[in-house]
C-alpha cells in the first residue's frame, strides 16, 4: 500500500461533509477521529459548489471540533464530470502508453481533452489479440481544482484526489475482499447521486452515476404533503412526525421514489449485462445515507432478482480513540464509505 501516514479522508457530499482519520496497525484499522457537518440545501448543487464560504467554514469547524490536527488530506470527487471507461487499445509498452494515452482518451471522452485530468490502469494484457484492456479515468480539471482550492482555503493540504466509486471499492475490498471469480455491484445512494460500480473478478468493469437520490424523496414528500423541507426530511428519516406518527402517504412516496431509483439502476445493470458478456451479478451491496431506507434495497432486489445486502462501511473498523463520538458513528455509519475509503490512503503511495 505504501509508506507514510494515513491521510485524513474528506468527503464533501451534497448534503453533508464527512471526515475520517484512521490509524493502521497489525490488528487492522482503528478510527481515531470522526467529523461530520450537514450542509444547507443549495450549498452544493449537482456537484457544483455554489457557496464555497459555507463549505470552507464547515471544514474548519469540523477539524477544530473533532480535534483533527493533521492537515494532509485525501479528497473525493464524484459527479457527472468524472468519466470511467474500460477501453481496449493495441498492446504497447508502459512508456508508449504514457505517450499515447491522451490520444486514446480523446476517442472515449465527450469533453475537450485539455479540460480533463486523465489517469489509467492496465487491467489485462491480451497478447493473443495484441491488445490490452485499460481502465480510463477522466475528471474535469475545473471540478477537481474547485474542490482542491476550497480545501486549501480551509488551511488543509490536499495530497490525493480520488474518485468516490474507487474509494468505496478500496474499503469494500478491505472489508469483504473482492472475489476473484465473481461479479458484484457496489451501489452508493446519497442525497443527489446514486453511483454504481460493477466489480468483475476483482477489478472495476463498469461505473455509472445516476442523478437521483435521497433529495428527490424529500422533495416529493414536501410537495405531496405540502410540508416544509425540514418536516419532509424528518418524516423520511423516521426522526419526528406530528405526534410521532408518520403519515401513510410518506411511506407511499418513499416506496415510489425508491422504485424509480431502482429502475434506473436496473437499466444500467441491463446495459452492463448486455455489453460485457458477464454471466451474472452474484450480489449487490448498497450503502450511502439513502440505503438506510429498507425499501430501496428491497426495490433493487425485486427489479434485479439479485440478492441485495445493505452494507455498513464501518463493519470492520474499530474505534481507537476517545475523541470519536460513538453516537455520531452509529447514526451516520451508512454515509461513511467514501470518507473511510479515502482515509485508507497514505501520503507516500506507489502508483499501482
Ligand atoms: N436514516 C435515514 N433514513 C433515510 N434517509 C437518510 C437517513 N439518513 C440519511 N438519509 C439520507 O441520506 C442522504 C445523505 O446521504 P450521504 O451522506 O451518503 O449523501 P451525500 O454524500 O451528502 O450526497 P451525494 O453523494 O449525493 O453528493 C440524504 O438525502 C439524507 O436524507
Ligand atoms: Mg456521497
Amino acid at each position: 500500500m505504501g509508506e507514510g501516514k494515513n491521510l485524513v479522508g474528506v468527503d464533501i457530499g451534497t448534503s453533508s461533509i464527512k471526515v475520517c482519520q484512521l490509524k493502521e496497525s497489525r490488528k487492522g484499522y482503528g478510527l481515531v477521529r470522526l467529523g461530520y457537518s450537514d450542509l444547507a440545501p443549495q450549498t452544493i448543487v449537482e456537484g457544483q459548489v455554489m457557496d464555497s464560504g459555507a463549505v470552507i467554514e464547515a471544514l474548519q469547524r469540523i477539524f477544530r471540533d473533532s480535534k483533527i490536527r493533521q492537515k494532509e488530506v485525501s479528497l473525493g470527487v464524484s459527479g457527472q464530470s468524472v468519466i470511467i471507461r474500460k477501453i481496449t487499445v493495441p498492446r504497447m509498452t508502459a512508456q508508449e502508453l504514457e505517450e499515447q494515452i491522451h490520444w486514446e482518451a480523446e476517442q472515449h471522452i465527450p469533453f475537450d481533452i485539455k479540460d480533463v485530468q486523465v489517469d489509467y490502469q492496465v487491467l489485462r494484457e491480451r497478447p493473443e489479440a495484441s491488445q490490452m484492456d485499460l481502465l480510463l479515468v477522466a475528471a474535469k480539471k475545473d471540478q477537481i481544482n474547485d474542490y482542491a482550492q476550497i480545501v486549501r482555503e480551509a488551511k488543509l493540504k490536499p495530497v490525493i484526489v480520488d474518485i468516490d466509486a474507487f474509494s468505496i471499492q478500496n474499503l469494500f475490498e478491505l472489508s469483504r475482499g473482492l472475489p476473484a471469480d465473481q461479479t458484484v455491484a457496489l451501489i452508493n445512494v446519497g442525497a443527489s447521486l446514486a453511483s454504481l460500480n460493477i466489480v468483475a473478478n476483482g477489478v472495476s468493469a463498469f461505473t455509472r452515476e445516476i442523478a437521483n437520490g435521497g433529495n428527490v424523496i424529500t422533495e416529493e414528500i414536501q410537495k405531496q404533503l405540502s410540508v416544509p423541507v425540514e418536516q419532509a426530511e424528518a418524516y423520511k428519516t423516521g426522526g419526528v412526525g406530528d405526534g410521532g406518527m408518520i403519515p401513510q402517504q410518506v411511506v407511499q412516496v418513499i416506496d415510489a421514489v425508491a422504485d424509480s431509483i431502482a429502475a434506473e439502476i436496473q437499466r444500467s445493470l441491463d446495459f452492463f449485462m448486455a455489453t460485457s458478456g458477464e454471466a451474472e451479478i452474484a450480489r449487490i451491496f448498497v450503502t450511502g445515507g439513502t440505503a438506510n431506507l429498507t425499501s430501496l434495497g428491497q426495490a433493487i432486489e425485486r427489479r434485479s432478482r439479485v440478492p441485495v445486502e445493505v452494507w455498513a462501511p464501518t463493519e470492520r473498523i474499530t474505534v481507537d480513540a476517545k475523541e470519536v463520538d460513538r453516537n455520531l458513528l452509529q447514526n451516520k455509519a451508512a454515509q461513511l464509505a467514501v470518507a473511510l475509503g479515502l482515509s485508507m490512503r497514505k501520503s507516500k503511495e506507489q502508483r499501482s
